[in-house]
């Protein structure tokens, strides 16, 4: 069995996984998000508290598995340095105290592998990650050591963008859910955003402007919040579906998944089908309990690793906020 830790942002989660079957045994994950709420977005040295205080505490549920571990697997980039901490400390010291090997995941990697967690993985597949951190077009060829970067965002992602939104309309943290839910009430011919980059010919992402133009709609005190939330919501996911068909003019996959956080997006989920059906690719998304950060997934790469001999020495493995593919 594999013990996988999450801390990256603001969900605390511990996993345990079967190597053979890759059945997840164990599963938790304590989440931040009231704390965070009144603040609009994370703070990274209350999320860095709070891991210290919920990692220990699921730990401990999880003893039972701890004479069948054969290796500690754990998120150490890309994420907040000081809440990616947390979880490598508590990792190396369960790997010298278990004397099993580490596994440092790639928590990007780890997203793509929530679609295939107790499952077999595909290959030759390519990926739009949607989270608070990212927005990116990535592909994948045989496994997780063939990844390579399409497209990305030049300034906030799409996530981010719903987080921002949601903080200028006073609704919390996070963003995506509730702007989402409030969107279902709003009429989107009350108010028209721009779609970000339309005119270019690029294949990238940019939400500052959008986010600038809902500001300035906010600041007129003329619109409701819900035709707000419904109109940025169209343009956040147009935006995407523009780039999406430019590309797959030159480059349309076979297999074509979505995934992060914002995956849970239903309105993207839907325009999302309806590109399948426009050019031909089977369609993949993770479970919706699998979409935002969870350890589960973390164990689910760590398999695959772990089959590899990818394992780092507790002295050798180190954070980094950010990768590159
Ligand atoms: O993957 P994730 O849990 O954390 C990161 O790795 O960043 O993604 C969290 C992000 C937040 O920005 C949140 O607002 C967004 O995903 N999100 C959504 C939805 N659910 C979560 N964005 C749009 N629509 C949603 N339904
Ligand atoms: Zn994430």
């Amino acid at each position: 069995m594999i013990l996988s830790i999450e801390s990256s942002c603001d969900d605390s989660s511990i996993a345990v996984t079967e190597i053979e079957s890759r059945k997840v045994l164990f599963h938790k994950k304590i989440s931040q998000e009231l704390e965070h709420s009144q603040y609009g977005g994370v703070v990274p040295e209350l999320a860095s508290r709070l891991h210290l205080e919920a990692l220990p505490k699921i730990l401990e549920e999880a003893k039972e598995f701890f004479p069948n571990i054969k290796a500690v697997a754990v998120t150490n980039a890309p994420g907040l340095s000081v809440t990616l901490n947390e979880g490598v400390m508590m990792a190396k010291c369960l790997s010298i105290s278990l004397n099993v090997p580490i596994i440092g995941v790639n928590h990007l990697i780890g997203h793509i592998y929530s679609l295939f967690i107790e499952k077999e993985s595909v290959d030759n597949l390519m990926i739009l990650l949607v989270s608070g951190g990212h927005t990116k077009i990535l592909k994948m060829g045989a496994d997780y050591r063939e990844i390579e970067e399409v497209a990305s965002t030049t300034d906030d992602s799409f996530g981010e963008s719903f987080d921002k939104v949601a903080k200028m309309l006073g609704l919390g943290y996070p963003g995506g859910p509730v702007i989402e839910e409030l969107a279902k009430r709003g009429d989107v011919s009350k108010i028209e955003f721009p779609i970000p980059l339309r005119h270019s010919k690029e294949i990238k992402f940019s939400y500052s402007g959008l986010k600038n133009a809902v500001r300035v709609a906010i600041a007129k005190e003329c619109y409701k919040k819900e035709d707000i939330a419904a109109s940025f919501q169209k343009s956040a996911i147009e935006h995407i579906v523009m780039k999406l068909k430019k590309l797959f003019k030159i480059d349309t996959p076979k297999h074509f998944a979505v995934v992060g956080g914002a995956s849970a997006n239903l309105l993207l989920r839907e325009e999302l089908a309806k590109l399948s059906k426009d050019f031909n690719f089977n369609l993949l998304y993770p479970e919706l309990h699998y979409c935002s950060d969870n350890a589960a997934m973390i164990g689910r790469v760590a398999i695959e690793m772990y089959k590899n001999g990818d394992f780092t020495t507790f002295d050798k493995l180190k954070v980094f906020s950010r990768v590159q593919f």
